[in-house]
């Protein structure tokens, strides 16, 4: 693994830029992205529905390979590393929290956290009393051996804002959480995830489409034409 100088830095993305396949077209989603962000700084992304969001929170997130450019997560060079190192890396630094939650059925709410440890090999005792104090600390301390179908959205999001803590990542990134939630709900979802990351000193991307959510973070941006702009606050 390759460490370079500067890791006060979450996550670098550098120049990065994505194309798919259409037909006989090629779609440019991303055009030369670039974000940096500090150790324990949260931002927002915005922008139209189709505009990428989606695949660049892929491509940071090592789930989706990048065309040309550079991306470290902790100062940890991430372009063009392989499948099972990657995997790796990922369940060390980086959480994620979905719009559809992604928690298993089968399990009940404590086992869905715990689970996050097991993938980095297997969970420990410190990673149970973590679990429990991360449930607690989302407000389901009576909910721990409940059957995730049995709880609402909301709390089904907050279970993955548990797992996607457990490992203690350097790096969140949240994809529309809110998405399936009522207005309610999901402001208080925002407000947990906020607190939490800012607790725990761990960074944050959160895509939305909720302007009132992304001014709760330091900086906004907007995804456009393939390119990451600065939202300014109209005072
Ligand atoms: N695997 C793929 N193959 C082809 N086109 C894709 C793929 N993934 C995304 N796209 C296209 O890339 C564009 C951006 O999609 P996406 O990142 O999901 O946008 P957003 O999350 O901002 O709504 C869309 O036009 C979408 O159709
Ligand atoms: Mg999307």
């Amino acid at each position: 693994m390759e460490i370079i100088e500067n890791v006060q830095f979450a996550l670098e993305a550098s120049e990065i830029q994505k194309s798919f396949p259409n037909g006989t077209e090629t779609v440019e989603v991303l055009k030369g992205v670039n974000l940096q962000l500090r150790r324990g700084e949260t931002v927002a992304i915005q922008g139209t529905s189709g505009s990428g969001k989606t695949t660049f929170l892929n491509i940071i997130s090592g789930l989706e390979a990048l065309d040309t450019g550079e991306l470290y997560w902790n100062g940890i060079r991430i372009h063009g590393q392989s499948g099972a190192t990657l995997a790796a890396l990922r369940a060390e630094q980086v959480g994620m929290v979905f719009q559809a939650y992604y928690l298993l059925p089968e399990l009940n709410v404590l086992d869905n956290v715990i689970l996050a440890a097991r993938l980095m090999g297997k969970a420990t005792r410190e990673d149970q009393d973590r679990a429990r104090e991360l449930l607690v600390r989302v407000g389901l301390e009576d909910r721990l051996h409940y059957s995730v179908e049995k709880l609402s959205g909301g709390e089904r999001q907050r279970v993955a804002i548990a797992r996607a803590l457990l490992n203690r990542p350097k790096l969140i990134l949240a994809d529309e959480p809110t998405g399936n939630l009522d207005e309610e709900t999901g402001d208080s979802v925002i407000e947990l995830l906020l607190d939490v990351s800012r607790e725990e000193g761990t960074s944050l991307i959160l895509v939305t489409h909720n302007s009132v959510h992304a001014k709760k973070t330091d900086v906004r941006y907007r995804l456009h034409f393939g390119k990451l702009e600065i939202v300014e606050d109209e005072s």
